[in-house]
């Protein structure tokens, strides 16, 4: 019977993950890039942009497990074998960074502290004009798991917030709008504008010239989903605009971001290296031993992957 599990990832030796779901599952032969041995063993990948191909290359694989909340990277290979289902860490530590992220630029910019950091470099007293929290519009792009938790965070801070996403979705105290159609409303009114989207067909490229126009003047961007979202060309035309006042950024459509790339050293953007949620499995493990056991139970699986939608 096959029952190894392959840690498919470089960014980590795999050694946590192996601790956190050895205690749930009791000894496992949890085997590395560097060490996959006879691939007819393998019953579990779990996985973090895996060369495309090598997930084909297991021929008794039951399960594919997502080590990102977001599985573009997964979804890249397509040669992933048809027929094996595809769930996705849940991850309530990642969520819980994320929101964190979110609300700490989204602070920095509103309480204007980088215009305060240049004033103290230049020794000067100079209050700014206060906008106040309720007229700070924000806008949250999507409203999954970490959308839901990031947008109702920040309305508890009194911004008045709104989400975006495909389908239409309600939540308390949280305006919301769906469609093409709710994406240039939603835009219109977000002065700082929050991005979670999973990186699909459907989204890749949404944050262009033609986004970045339809937000008020001197917006902020935070970026914390994927690189493929923004046109960095757009974004930078539109920094160097002043149609928006600052971005940060904490992923890239080119990670690492190159030494070269104009993101690095301009004024208005804070570069993260991909940061804002790192998955832990300490707190992701506990619904990927649950998802193990219920396959070799034969009972349903838990936050499994559609490959069609893209999440
Ligand atoms: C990180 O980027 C993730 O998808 O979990």
């Amino acid at each position: 019977m096959p029952d190894a599990i392959a840690y498919i990832s470089r960014d980590t030796d795999g050694q946590l993950w192996k601790k956190a779901l050895e205690a749930g599952l009791g000894p496992l032969d949890f085997r590395t890039l560097d060490g996959l041995g006879d691939r007819a063993g393998i019953e579990v990948a779990l996985a973090w942009k895996p060369p495309p191909g090598l997930i084909a290359s297991f021929p008794n694989l039951t399960l594919i497990v997502s080590l990102g909340m977001g599985v573009d990277h997964l979804l890249a290979d397509d040669r992933l074998p048809a027929g094996v289902p595809i769930v996705r860490i849940m991850d309530a530590g990642l969520v819980g960074q994320m929101s964190e992220y979110a609300i700490y630029w989204a602070l920095r910019h509103h309480r204007d502290i980088d215009k305060y950091a240049a004033s103290q470099r230049a020794k000067q007293w100079k209050p700014e004009d206060f906008v106040d929290t309720i007229h700070r519009r924000v806008g949250v792009l999507g409203l999954g798991t970490i959308g839901q938790d990031t947008a109702s965070k920040i309305a508890a801070l009194g911004f008045p917030t709104a989400g975006w996403s495909r389908t239409q979705k309600s939540l308390p105290g949280i305006e919301t709008f769906h469609g093409a159609d709710g994406l240039k409303r939603l835009l219109a009114q977000s002065d700082i504008l929050i991005n979670v989207l999973p990186l699909t067909r459907d989204t890749r490229g949404i944050l262009n010239a033609e986004a970045f126009a339809a937000l008020p003047r001197g917006a902020y961007l935070i970026n914390m989903a994927r690189g493929g979202h923004v046109v960095d060309e757009a974004l930078l035309v539109a920094l160097d605009s002043g149609q928006l006042s600052g971005a940060a950024l904490d992923v890239f459509n080119t990670e690492p971001l190159p030494p070269d790339h104009p993101y690095w050293t301009h004024p208005a953007v804070h570069v993260t290296p991909h940061i804002a949620g790192a998955t832990n499995p300490r707190t992701a493990s506990p619904g990927v031993i649950e998802n193990i056991r219920r396959m070799r139970a034969g009972e349903p699986l838990i936050h499994t992957v559609d490959p069609a939608t893209g999440y």
